[in-house]
């Protein structure tokens, strides 16, 4: 039977450019489903490098204006791999023209702009999703199962770090190609939403919203010179981030992000404890989930560390790829994401996390730079 053509046009062709690309030339072979995915168009300002992109990665054209893309009759999804201050702007222009919508995370610069788009795509009645891709790494995917579940009990804590050290040092500019996380005009936050995002859309999806939190925030690096304007300009993102909060389940929350811990390039880790279960994970071991089962036999109680690479049912997603025991990596999220949401048109009970859902999160950011910022204990808004 022909497969329904899903034609994708792709913003963007950095690291998530290159990610969700590898994702889409995948999905087919380890998720077969009723779409094909067609590369039909990739868009970035600079004509050189776009169609260098697009003929490394197997795109069929090139645009330089992402307007022109939202426009095109033959694309049916604009994905969104653009810095987040374009976020908005393309999830409007792409909503109004009716095309389905996978947007890079934060959903937004703020919860304000972030409504906005929600409201678009709702009234605009389009598939949407937000890349919170470690959602689908196995070992995750199985920690929400048990959750959900009720293996844990009631849960007491929660919490997460995401460790990284690369902008220490103090002459690095901020602004433009690359440089653009440390701009608060092109990033809308620092630490804050580049990194602590994942960890509360994990939390989020896991153990269910937040009342409220109080947060700091540091930036140590005051000024930098700008790559855009070739001035020293003060540095507006947090560089640091640490907060406690409470979830609406009763939980602690106990959340540290940082590009200043010397040493640690991407270490997002997360726990959680319930009454009767520990849960804990780590972006350098992905493929293992640690597990402590308070229901073990006396003796042989502790810690133990599941390698989720089983081909059955019980392990998310692992089915379709290789033998039991070989592990898949980071890469594979994406591949997840996108069979998901495929799945979620031809079901038509649409895969998470939508724009909605996503909301929930910026409002808990909002509410860390207001906390920070007021040093008061902040409600986290309502979606
Ligand atoms: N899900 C994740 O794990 C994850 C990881 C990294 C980044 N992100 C998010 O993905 C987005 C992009 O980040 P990145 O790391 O790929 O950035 P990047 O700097 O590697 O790439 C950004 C791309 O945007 C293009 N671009 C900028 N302005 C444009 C414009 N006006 N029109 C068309 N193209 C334009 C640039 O040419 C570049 O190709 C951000 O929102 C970021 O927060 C998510």
């Amino acid at each position: 039977m022909a497969k329904k053509p899903f034609r994708v046009g792709m913003i963007g062709y950095g690291f998530m450019g290159r990610a969700h690309t590898n994702a889409y030339k995948q999905v087919g072979q380890f998720f077969p489903s009723e779409h094909q995915v067609v590369l039909k168009a990739a868009c970035a300002r600079n004509e050189a490098e776009i169609k260098k992109f697009a003929d490394q990665w197997g795109y069929e054209s090139t645009e330089t204006d992402w307007r022109k893309l939202v426009e095109r009759k033959d694309i049916d999804a604009v994905d969104i791999c653009v810095p987040n201050n374009l976020h908005a702007e393309i999830a409007l222009a792409a909503a109004a023209n009716g095309k389905a919508i996978l947007c890079e995370k934060p959903l937004a610069m703020n919860a304000a702009e972030g409504r906005k788009m929600v409201e678009a795509v709702e009234r605009a009645k389009v598939p949407n999703i937000v890349w919170y891709n470690y959602r689908r790494i196995p070992a995750v995917s199985l920690a929400k199962k048990l959750i959900d579940e009720g293996r844990l009990g009631k849960v007491f804590h929660y919490r997460a770090k995401f460790l990284q050290d690369w902008t220490i040092k103090s002459d690095l500019p901020q602004g433009g190609q690359g440089l653009w996380r440390l701009d608060i005009a092109a990033a809308g936050a620092g630490v804050s939403g580049d990194l602590l995002a994942h960890c509360i859309d994990t939390a989020v999806w896991m153990n269910g919203g937040m009342d409220s939190l109080c947060a700091m925030t540091e930036t140590f690096v005051k000024e930098r010179m700008h790559n855009l304007t070739g001035k020293v300009e003060k540095v507006g993102i947090d560089d640091a981030c640490t907060f406690f909060g409470k979830f609406a389940n009763g939980s602690l929350a106990n959340f540290e992000s940082t590009r200043y811990a010397r040493g640690h390039k991407a270490l997002y880790t997360l726990e959680i404890n319930g009454e009767n279960m520990s849960l804990f994970w780590d972006l350098h071991d992905l493929h293992r989930l640690q597990v402590f089962d308070y229901k073990d036999d006396g003796p042989i109680r502790g810690w133990k560390s599941v390698h989720v690479t089983d081909n059955s049912p019980d392990h998310p997603y692992m089915a379709n790829w290789w033998v039991p025991g070989l592990a898949i990596g980071y890469d594979s999220s994406f591949t997840h994401q996108v069979a998901d949401f495929l799945a979620g048109l031809s079901s038509g009970r649409p895969a998470g996390p939508t724009f909605r859902d996503a909301l929930e999160t910026q409002l808990i950011l909002d509410a860390i730079l207001d906390s920070a910022k007021s040093k008061q204990w902040v409600n986290v808004g309502k979606v």
